[in-house]
């Protein structure tokens, strides 16, 4: 893969897996990427900042205060140019100062003041890892947008075994590859994603809803339309900006998304349903705002069409992937609507925990297939997540 004109920063903290992170920047620096090093001082104490200032060619930043080789405020000017910053080892120390804001030294104020992507490769001894204190701090990172590299499991250098090691270098620049230069694997697939609540009109000042923001939807829509598919969104009524070179069909009423799913879904390959919709809609609509009574009042509700189980009767070749929101027995129900709709994969996510769910910038999804795999995910950002389910598509497409 071909990085040039793209500038990687690459902040090194102190840990024995150091020594990888210069094969790192050696071969980051092989495919043609600019990449700048920062060191924190127990990162020298490993590695000398000449290794890293021989392989990538450019000044090591090590110290806020050292005469400048250059003129420019270096923090600032680091975090600027930044197509993406690695964080490679991150011990729990620069994990912790991450999560607390607190910027101290050349890394750490330099990533706070960064706006570029973050890829955080923790290493640490595994109590360390899995130590509550870090694995919150985690937590609460990716909630933010910040994506990290699970830590491989073997011997460690001090002589035990577990989840801490560094991952292999290779796989350190192949996830910065997919970031820095996002894969084109589904150039050619038509794909049509719906997002948001329907709202569903009592009378013209009053309708029926849910807490759905549209935001996992718009994830779906904008991750397969960086990955070249041609993506037709379908939206309910949210506050989000339609994701660039994607077409976006605005609609309303449950009856609405119906109608314009079933207008775009013969021209598609894919069916991502993530809007929440409706299953009820007032059996009238009144024509004036309803007056208050004396009276309590019922409302009666019919039904209204099931899109997708609608789609799932008449798929053919077309893939029908679909979400299950639930709050209680996640995998029981999500199955059951797998098998009821004729999907070929559904997206689980319990709605009750945090971070999960309406509303967030994060979800925790478990993705089960037709054939009863399931991939269980963590915590993380609705993109993250979105890329998650089209990997998984891929893989499927593949597998067929
Ligand atoms: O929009 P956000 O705030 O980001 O929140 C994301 C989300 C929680 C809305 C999303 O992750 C999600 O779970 N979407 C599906 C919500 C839902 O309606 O689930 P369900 O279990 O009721 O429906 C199952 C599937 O059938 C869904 O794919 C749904 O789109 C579809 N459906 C449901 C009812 C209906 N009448 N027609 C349908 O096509």
């Amino acid at each position: 893969m071909d990085l040039k004109g793209k500038s990687v920063v690459v902040g090194v903290c102190g840990g024995i897996a150091t020594y990888k992170v210069v094969e790192v920047v050696s071969r980051l620096k092989k495919m043609g990427a600019e990449v700048d090093v920062i060191m924190t001082a127990n990162a020298q104490k490993f590695v000398t900042p000449l290794t890293f200032r021989s392989l990538s060619h450019r000044p090591v930043v090590t110290d806020m205060f050292n005469d400048p080789e250059y003129w420019d405020i270096k923090h600032i000017s680091l975090a600027k140019k930044a197509d993406l910053f690695i964080v490679a080892p991150a011990t729990a120390n620069i994990i912790g100062k991450l999560a607390a804001g607190i910027a101290d030294d050349m890394l750490s104020t330099t990533l706070v003041a960064t706006k570029a992507p973050v890829l955080i490769v923790p290493a640490m001894n595994h109590d360390m890892y899995a130590n509550a204190v870090v694995q919150r701090n985690i937590e609460m990172l990716r909630g933010l947008g910040y994506m990290f590299m699970e830590p491989d499991t073997g011997r460690m250098a001090e002589g035990t075994s577990g989840k801490g090691r560094l991952p292999e270098p290779s796989s350190i620049v192949e996830r910065a590859c997919s970031i820095l230069c996002p894969k084109q694997d589904l150039k050619g697939i038509r794909m049509v994603v719906t997002a948001g609540p329907t709202r569903e009109n009592i009378d013209p000042v009053r309708y029926l809803s849910n807490y759905s923001s549209g935001k996992m939807g718009y994830a779906v829509a904008r991750a397969a339309s960086e990955r070249g598919a041609d993506v037709v969104l379908i939206s309910g009524p949210v506050e989000i900006e339609c994701p660039e070179g994607v077409q976006l069909i605005r609609t309303t009423t449950a009856d609405e998304m119906h109608e314009a799913v079933l207008s775009s879904f013969e021209n598609c390959d894919v069916l991502v349903m993530a809007a929440a919709v409706a299953d009820y809609r007032p059996a009238e609509v009144s024509e004036f705002k309803i007056k208050k009574t004396d009276d309590d009042m019922v409302l009666r509700l019919v039904k209204n069409p099931d899109i997708l189980k609608k789609l799932g009767t008449m798929k053919g070749s077309k893939t029908l992937i679909g979400f299950s929101a639930e709050t209680d027995n996640l995998m029981e129900n999500a199955a059951k609507k797998l098998e009821a709709k004729n999907l070929d994969m559904i997206v689980a996510n319990d709605v009750t925990l945090e971070g999960a769910g309406f509303g967030t910038d994060t979800n925790i999804i478990k993705i089960i297939r037709r054939d009863g795999s399931i991939t269980d995910l963590p915590l993380m950002s609705k993109l993250e997540a979105a890329h998650r389910i089209l990997d998984e598509f891929c893989d499927m497409v593949a597998k067929d």
